[in-house]
């Protein structure tokens, strides 16, 4: 797939094939997680595969609509290590992991993978239960999930081109 239609092309996918991902694809979605921009270079992720399936599990009940998990064959904890993070100002951690996200979904998809974006990241009550199930320390802040997995079904792509979101030269 050329690198426009893997960005044109992606959508959500929550259910999945009963079919395992090879630690060489799981390889290329974690070097895309790596190779996000950030500010400053900062690259502040870490991650953690989940391939455990009672840890998932667990997860999966932190949060109604995360029932996903339970079924994907691995999904990709992307965290922030806030530990000398040098960008000012410090939030730009977010963006950093949200850029680092983006990439994994897109790595996903240009892999034929389906995969969906779960957010953490502010929620101090999702934070604490996956630093509990994971045994994160302090200064790694959870800030999402990618659940993963050889798609079941396919959503069509996105079509809508809103003209009045574009704005030339002026609001
Ligand atoms: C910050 C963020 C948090 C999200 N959290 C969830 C979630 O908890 N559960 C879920 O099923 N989808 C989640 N999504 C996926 C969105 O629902 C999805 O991207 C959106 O509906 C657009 O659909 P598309 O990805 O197919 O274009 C999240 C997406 C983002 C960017």
């Amino acid at each position: 797939m050329d690198g426009l239609s893997t960005i044109l092309e992606r959508r959500s996918c929550r259910v999945y094939q009963d079919k395992p991902v090879s630690e060489d694809v799981i390889h290329n979605l974690l070097k895309a997680g790596m190779y996000a921009p950030s500010a400053m270079n900062s690259q502040p992720w870490e991650f953690v595969v989940m391939q455990d399936a009672e840890k998932k599990e667990a997860v999966s009940q932190i949060v109604s609509y995360w029932s996903m998990l339970k079924k994907a064959p691995v999904a990709i904890l992307v965290m922030a290590n806030i530990n000398g993070y040098r960008a000012k100002p410090d939030e730009f951690f977010v963006q950093d992991c949200a850029s680092s996200t983006t990439c994994i979904l897109l790595a996903a998809q240009a892999q034929e993978l389906g995969a969906v974006y779960l957010g953490l990241y502010p929620h101090e009550d999702r934070m604490k239960k996956v630093r509990e199930i994971y045994n994160i320390p302090e200064h790694i802040m959870p800030f999402s999930i990618v659940s993963l997995g050889y798609p079941e079904s396919t959503s069509n792509p996105h079509t809508t081109f809103h003209t009045h979101k574009v704005h030339k030269d002026e609001y």
